[in-house]
């Protein structure tokens, strides 16, 4: 089993469906409301532990219900808690999402709350489980020193590096540096590059342009185009299967935490795109972030059904 650190947001989420986005200043009825487990940082461990990892969180929750709550849901899952805090002065990370019954496309706030407590020491804490992990895998919604402290850290003990720079912020060029692999969608890829990435050429150019940032291997998720890579093996773009979405919630994160788990095991990068995309595309068929997100077994089948890859 394949040790995974994450330093990363746990958020509850509360998601309304509809039949479409309401316009600026409108207000419409919707489908049904849900509340829901999520944040990028908990939706990218528990796809990896679903996927076989041993998982690491490092993050923060409020001593509010919503927190208690995240935490019972984790003990139930049976991933660690040893290195999720509680805060006393701020609240639980909640996200508002509107998911569209048109599209299954959706659009997120996030208010981080206690995430954003997330400190160094935090992470330093936890620096035992670095030393031997077999990789580290981090995002956008905890503090930035908790983030450029888990990757100085990896960095300390030789262990890749895996970067989800989502959602976007400004970032200091450090943060790019000697990173393993970026995995940016295609609308935080044109906001770090400034090239819209509307081609393969397109994501060629975006990916060299990472790399003179610092970053050795480039993979942009490009929904349901599939993932496109570049890096030090070459070039390629792995197209990903034709489920249909309701709800996209989370499948970044979960292509995310999958990946990590299929390369610490070892798999080829094209192997471990083809099981992560394998792993997102399920995980859009249903309906939330943490809940949506499939079982190893359920992966591999889709994996050998689709691209006839048995692992
Ligand atoms: O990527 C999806 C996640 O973004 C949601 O679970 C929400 O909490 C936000 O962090």
């Amino acid at each position: 089993m394949k040790k995974i650190v994450v330093v990363g947001s746990l958020n509850s989420d509360i998601t309304v469906y509809a039949s479409h986005f309401p316009a600026p200043g409108e207000t419409m009825i919707g489908d049904k409301t849900c509340f829901g487990y999520g944040g990028k940082g908990s939706n990218q461990a528990i796809a990896a532990h679903r996927c076989g990892g041993d998982v690491r969180l490092i993050s923060r929750v409020g001593s509010d219900m919503l927190g208690k709550d995240l935490l019972d849901y984790y003990k139930k899952e049976g991933i660690s808690t040893e290195y999720i805090g509680i805060s006393e002065t701020a609240a639980t990370g909640c996200a508002i999402i509107e998911v569209s019954a048109e599209t299954g496309n959706n659009t997120i706030i996030v208010a981080k709350g206690a995430n954003e407590e997330l400190s160094a020491a935090d992470v330093r804490a936890a620096e035992k489980e670095f030393e031997d992990c077999d990789i580290f895998l981090t995002q956008l919604e905890t503090s930035m020193e908790s983030i450029m402290e888990g990757k100085r850290l990896a960095q300390k003990y030789g262990k890749p590096i895996v970067f989800n720079p989502a959602p976007y912020a400004e970032l200091p060029v450090e943060m790019f540096e000697g990173i393993d692999f970026i995995t940016p969608n295609e609308t935080e890829c044109e906001y770090y590059t400034g090239i819209p990435v509307n081609s393969p050429e397109d994501a060629s150019r975006a990916a060299d342009k990472l790399m003179e940032m610092g970053v050795k291997n480039v993979i942009i998720t490009l929904g349901k185009r599939g993932a496109y890579f570049k890096g030090e093996l070459g070039e390629w773009l792995v197209p990903t299967t034709d489920l249909k979405p309701i709800d996209t919630t989370g499948a970044g994160d979960s292509f995310n935490g999958a990946f990590c788990v299929a390369y610490a095991e070892g798999m080829d990068i094209e192997t471990a795109i083809k099981f992560a995309n394998s792993v997102s595309s399920i995980s859009v068929t249903r309906q939330g972030a943490a809940t949506s997100i499939p079982t190893r077994k359920e992966s591999e089948e889709l994996l050998k059904s689709y691209y006839g890859i048995e692992i």
